[in-house]
């Protein structure tokens, strides 16, 4: 393979094609079927076919998977079961050779129950500064024994969840705004601030180029007392103010100026991109220059195919981030989404958790339908201005695996909410590698979710090398952009067709999709690269085709 020279270009990011790999599902070299990094590093050839700028690792380090890895007992290390720090220097510089760069996952808002400071909290006295770290408070009621406040938890039901002393009497409550396994840091305490900023040092150190910031809109809290009432949860209302109890308060953004001041230390700087779960208006805050670099917006993956909704964010996304002199960035899919291209089968804003719930039986998905309108949304984000994040396995066409039987469910959100909620283990079942063989080519054991046997058509050996596969329309496109893209401009060109979106780039590169599904009127130009079939001049539906001027 040639070995690619990375760029110091600090603004390497602005445009970048950004892979997700959720490594416990991605490669498994040890045959325990759970994926691992020497997997990873196994498939640095494939990633490199793909024609990736980066890559972005979902959190690999020790853990008791009580959330697939989001519940983090040593940020400093990697899972045995996953490999070791040796593997993961290798595997950087395996992906630097190939000219790709490594994201890793940092989660600031939360560590696992079995954290050593955790630990350490729960064997120490209420006041002492090992629960200064966390969030303790006694309860309400008589006996302490209601919970400190009425705030709700992302997986139900309570965010707080009471202690037992050492001598099996209750003890205090700890606040965790996810599972219990999941207790919230304090980050009003310099010693959790000062920590994460050694973290980020610990991995810049190991050649990491940036980081996914967790839930980087809730690390600070109003926790004075009496606690204020937060009823109403997770939704795009909160308030602009940011003087929320729980949510992107204003004092968040010190601690990104702090960490951007790390990243500085380094050549290129260090760059970040936060899950913020806010209104478009404040999560390009988080993106600020001297902050985190960017932030997801998950406007497109949250809304149905359909032209107007996709003109409006796009046009409102660039503008936005325009103004606070950051990039956008697109995203269809991830680990915590039903697949794009399931949702793009199911008609327009139907329940998917409800869908999920029967197994996808429910209703039949359109799998062909919702593939093609997978890959025209796919490229038409590939065409704009901004980095995109494209998830693993979407690059085969994946689809939502909805009928996982209920006794092999993983995510905690399954038993939180007593069954009424099946969670999000569809979109992270093991990427099929081969048409044949255990697990597909994941791995020589048996794979830790089920695969359905439909992936056998769409595994990698099954689509490399093949015309209209979907694996070689991302690998076609990927290189087009990356020849194509200069500028962050970007102008909507008129179509008179409310179902048509077309805009033009700098050099004449102009992508246009018909999100309706009669056939429209293709415009002139010569043709770089179609989604899908089509006829001279005609532009079929679900589709985009690329076009030189
Ligand atoms: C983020 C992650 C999700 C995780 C949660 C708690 O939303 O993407 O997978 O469950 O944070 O860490």
């Amino acid at each position: 393979m040639v070995r690619h020279h990375l760029s110091e270009d600090p603004n390497w990011w602005r445009q970048a094609a950004i892979y997700q790999i959720y490594p416990r599902s991605f490669k498994d070299s040890d045959g325990d079927g759970l994926g691992d990094i020497r997997g990873i590093t196994s498939e640095v050839g494939y990633l490199a076919s793909l024609n990736l700028d980066a890559v972005w690792l979902s959190p690999f380090y020790p853990s008791a998977l009580a959330d697939g890895g989001y519940d983090v007992a040593d940020y400093r290390n990697v899972d045995p079961r996953l490999g070791t720090l040796v593997d993961f220097d290798e595997m950087v510089a395996a992906l630097h050779d190939a000219g790709i760069r490594v994201f890793v996952d940092i989660v600031p808002n939360h560590s696992s129950n079995l954290h050593v400071w955790f630990q350490e909290a729960l064997a120490s006295e209420p006041g002492s500064p090992a629960r200064e770290r966390y969030i303790f408070r006694d309860g309400r009621g008589d006996n302490g024994e209601l919970p400190p406040s009425d705030w709700p938890s992302h997986f139900a039901p309570s965010a707080w969840t009471r202690t037992t002393n050492p001598d099996g009497t209750p003890g205090q409550w700890y606040l965790h705004l996810f599972a219990p396994e999941q207790p919230d840091f304090n980050w009003d305490n310099p010693e959790v601030q000062e920590d994460f900023l050694t973290t980020l040092r610990f991995w810049s150190d190991r050649g990491v180029d940036g980081f996914r910031v967790d839930v980087a809109h809730a690390l600070k809290k109003d926790l004075g007392e009496p606690f204020r009432s937060k009823p109403v949860f997770i939704d795009f209302d909160n308030p602009l103010s940011g003087d929320d109890v729980l949510f992107d308060r204003n004092e968040v953004h010190d601690i990104y100026r702090k960490w951007h001041q790390v990243f500085e230390e380094y050549t290129p700087p260090r760059v970040a991109v936060a899950e913020a779960w806010v209104r478009a208006e404040r999560r390009v805050l988080y993106a600020r220059p001297d902050e985190l670099g960017q932030a997801f917006n998950f406007d497109l993956l949250l809304a149905d195919f359909d032209a107007s909704a996709f003109k409006r964010i796009i046009t409102d996304n660039i503008a936005l981030a325009k103004t606070e002199g950051s990039s956008s960035t697109w995203v269809l899919s991830n680990h915590d989404r039903v697949r794009h291209t399931t949702k793009y089968g199911l008609p327009a804003g139907y329940d998917l958790r409800e869908w999920l719930l029967s197994n996808g039986l429910k209703l039949d998905v359109d799998y062909k339908q919702g593939l093609a309108r997978a890959q025209a949304a796919t490229m038409m984000i590939l065409a704009l201005p901004g980095s995109c994040y494209l998830y693993q396995g979407e690059e085969l066409g994946l689809f939502e695996v909805a009928n996982i039987p209920f006794n092999q469910v993983q995510d905690p959100i399954w038993e939180r909410n007593h069954h009424t909620d099946k969670g999000r283990d569809g979109c992270r079942v093991p990427l099929p590698w081969s048409s044949q063989g255990t697990s597909f080519g994941f791995s020589t054991g048996q794979a830790h979710l089920p695969q359905p046997s439909a992936f056998a058509r769409l595994a990698v050996d099954a689509q490399s090398g093949r015309d209209g596969s979907t694996l070689e329309l991302y690998r076609t496109a990927l290189k087009l952009r990356r020849e194509l893209q200069s500028t962050e401009d970007y102008e909507w060109i008129e179509t008179g067709n409310p179902s048509v979106l077309h805009f033009s780039r700098a050099n004449g590169w102009q992508s246009v999709t018909n999100f309706g599904s009669a056939n429209a009127a293709l415009p002139p130009g010569q043709i770089l690269l179609s989604s899908g079939q089509h006829d001279s001049g005609v532009l079929p539906g679900n589709t985009t085709i690329w076009l030189k001027r």
